[in-house]
């Protein structure tokens, strides 16, 4: 795999200097490449985000989690532009981007997943990711139409991304169905796959394992540790899966009722007691006092494999 082209382009290649390539957590050394500070957000008096701010360190996976209204989706929405906040500051790569229009905001290098597939389902899945290249392409109209010199150079480079990309996600022997055909975790695959063709700066996942089944959540928790790990693509991954947010992320921010609880490397969070509190509730504590994430569809037995309850099988969606 030449998962070099797949990289952003103004990500660093290789792991912070002088970090451990296995540690976890991995401590940011340079600039974040998110900057949410002080964000406020209200619908006709309900505060969708009331005072959240937390950075994004270089390929850094960030998880927030929350109950649902907790604002989670609404912190992505403000941070691709589709909600204007009444209050705050939100700096990407360096830039001041609220006010900004979505597709400006992607142009600069941000790209998500939704919490509902959106794909083009007659469309094959080479289709959907030559789709999520279309911003690359630097040739007008006329060029396009004549097929001349830099509209095929551009295509060409489109076809080589793709191919990466299906190789990189092992998408070979989907390649040629149309997406509506496929089971349900490939489809999620291939959503991801079409936002890292936009060789993104920052990726936002909103609930990547929503309602798939164990094979699928685990083939996802690789996938998205390869994109950090080998593509050096920092992640926001909003999830309600407690296991997979305290398997694989870097450090995690609590949200409830809009407003930041706690924000730390998984372990510090799952034992707060604010957290565990309002998140899960006092039944939930342990005896340890920490969470259990057994309310979850998922958690993490001792020896650190995800382990999963029956239930988790059945939902396909969440609401
Ligand atoms: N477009 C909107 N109009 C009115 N209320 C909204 C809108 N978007 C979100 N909200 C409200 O903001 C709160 C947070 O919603 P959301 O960000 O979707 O939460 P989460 O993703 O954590 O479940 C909820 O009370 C929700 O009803
Ligand atoms: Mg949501």
């Amino acid at each position: 795999m030449s998962s070099e082209a797949l990289r952003p382009a103004e990500t660093p290649a290789e792991a912070p200097a002088g970090a451990p390539p296995d540690a976890v957590p991995r401590p940011i050394v340079t600039a974040p490449v998110l900057v949410f500070d002080d964000v406020k957000l209200s619908f006709s008096g309900v505060k969708a985000i009331d005072g959240v701010s937390f950075e994004v360190g270089p390929s850094e996976l960030f998880a927030i989690i929350g109950p649902n209204g907790a604002g989670k989706t609404s912190i992505f929405n403000v941070l691709s532009g589709v909600y204007r906040p009444q209050q705050g500051r939100v700096r990407f790569k360096g830039t001041d981007i609220i006010g900004m229009r979505p597709h400006r905001i992607a142009a600069l290098g941000l790209a998500r997943t939704f919490q509902n597939i959106e794909l083009f389902a007659n469309l094959t899945v080479v289709d959907n990711l030559m789709l999520g290249r279309h911003h690359h392409n630097t040739y007008g109209v006329l060029a396009a139409l004549g097929w001349l010199g830099r509209a095929r150079r551009c295509e060409l480079a489109n076809r080589a991304a793709v191919e990466d990309m299906i190789d990189f996600l092992e998408l070979e022997q989907w390649r040629r169905y149309p997406v509506g055909l496929l089971p349900y975790g490939v489809q999620k695959r291939v959503e991801l796959g079409r936002a890292l063709a936009m060789q993104p700066s920052l990726l936002l996942l909103d609930e990547p394992v929503a309602g798939m089944n164990l094979e699928e959540t685990e083939d996802m928790a690789r996938f998205i540790l390869d994109v950090r790990d080998e593509l050096g693509i920092p992640m926001i991954m909003v999830e309600h899966d407690m296991g997979l947010v305290m398997d694989l992320a870097d450090r995690v921010m609590v949200v409830d009722f809009g407003r930041p609880i706690r924000t730390g490397v998984p372990r510090e969070v799952s034992h707060d007691p604010d957290v565990i509190r309002a998140y899960l509730g006092e039944e939930h504590r342990t005896s340890s006092g920490s969470m259990d994430s057994g309310s979850t569809d998922r958690s993490t037995d001792p020896a650190g494999q995800m382990v999963h309850s029956p239930e988790a099988d059945d939902g396909r969606s969440t609401p």
